[in-house]
């Protein structure tokens, strides 16, 4: 195939491709360990990792097949991530489903993800490219980079002694990475020189700190059937977003009493803490400086588009995709 086609068509194939995957899975022994994979595999999701390969492959003049071992990875590696996320956050819901540790158990949620996490390896080393140990390199750095943020995450809910610059390593490391990794791989893959690999990447971190903005953005305030995730989830648990460690670094002093009151609560009404501090959030005016800060990375990833070596009209979709994830709503 030529390469002018869009997002879409590269969702459609990948999708195509992973259905058939998760097929396969489903039906092995023992089943509690590879239905809950299967389950995960085929309850959606945007795909927006597995498309950035083939989209980066495709930049570099690849072949779209040989990209699939490494979108496969990447997917599956996500949704491995998402399993134990889930847990590790007491969220209940993820794509508008029950999530895997809810629907069936916490063992059961421990051990498909760790499965997944194998599953992605044994995809990824299908790949034929020359450059297999790179990649599997370049894999298993962002796979420890996603844990150590996952571990920054999850200490920062016990502190308020977080600040931006804090928040900003931790999510570059538990989201952003892993986006980067997409693109590199993909342009890897397909023989890009280094130079042309690392700049994706820098477009891929910038971007990825967009989208964990928006993430951060939605639990609060979007509408959760679009979303498919419960909403207040970040404010129920103190998770230290930017929302609330700017909300924290504006808000007056008795603002600040109330906010630090509902963090420190053992026992409260979840509907009813949600309910202020999203009003704090919304009186502070936090949306609009979370998307004016998303908007500076979004103008830094597109420099970085702008340095590949690459006819500007082969470019364009990435800008595509790049505007599709700073208006996403799920
Ligand atoms: C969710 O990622 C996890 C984050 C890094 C915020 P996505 O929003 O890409 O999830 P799916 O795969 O589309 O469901
Ligand atoms: C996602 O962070 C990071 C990883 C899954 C590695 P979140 O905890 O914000 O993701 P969601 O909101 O549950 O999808
Ligand atoms: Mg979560
Ligand atoms: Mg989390
Ligand atoms: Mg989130």
């Amino acid at each position: 195939m030529s390469n002018t086609q869009t997002i879409s068509e590269f969702q459609k194939l990948f999708a195509e491709k992973l259905e058939k995957e998760a097929a396969n899975i489903e039906n092995t022994e023992p089943k509690n360990l590879y239905e809950p994979i299967s389950y995960t595999l085929k309850m959606g999701g945007k795909r927006l990792r597995p498309v950035m390969v083939l989209m980066a492959n495709n930049l570099f003049g690849g072949n779209i097949e040989k990209a699939m071992p490494a979108a496969l990875a990447i997917e599956i590696f996500h949704n491995f991530t998402l399993l134990h996320d889930d847990m590790m956050d007491n969220a209940d819901m993820r794509r508008n489903h029950p999530s895997v540790h809810k629907k069936y158990n916490d063992n059961v949620a421990i051990l498909s993800g760790d499965a997944m996490s194998i599953m992605a390896y044994q995809y990824l080393v299908q790949t034929e490219s020359p450059e297999i140990q790179k990649m599997v390199q370049l894999f298993s750095k962002t796979a420890m980079e996603v844990c150590e943020g996952q571990q920054y995450d999850m200490n920062f809910e016990d502190t308020l002694s977080v600040s931006i610059d804090d928040y900003l390593n931790m999510i570059r490391l538990k989201t952003a990475v892993l986006i980067a990794c997409s693109l590199k791989l993909g342009a890897i893959n397909a023989g890009a020189d280094t130079k042309d690999a690392n700049h994706l990447y820098n477009f891929g971190i910038n971007l990825g700190l967009a989208f964990q903005l928006q993430d951060d953005l939605l639990d609060v305030f979007a509408d959760e059937e679009k979303f498919g995730k419960k909403i207040g989830g970040d404010i129920t648990s103190n998770k230290k977003t930017f929302l609330l460690l700017k909300a924290l670094e504006l808000s007056s002093p008795a603002q600040k009493e109330t906010l630090i009151n509902w963090i420190e609560k053992k026992e409260f009404d979840i509907a009813e803490k949600i309910a202020v501090v999203k009003n704090l959030y919304t009186e502070l005016g936090l949306p609009e400086i979370s998307k004016k800060l998303m908007e500076d990375y979004y103008q830094s990833a597109l420099e970085e588009l702008s340095t590949i070596k690459i006819a500007s009209e082969k470019k364009e979709i990435f800008i595509d995709l790049a505007k599709m994830i700073m208006k996403r709503e799920h």
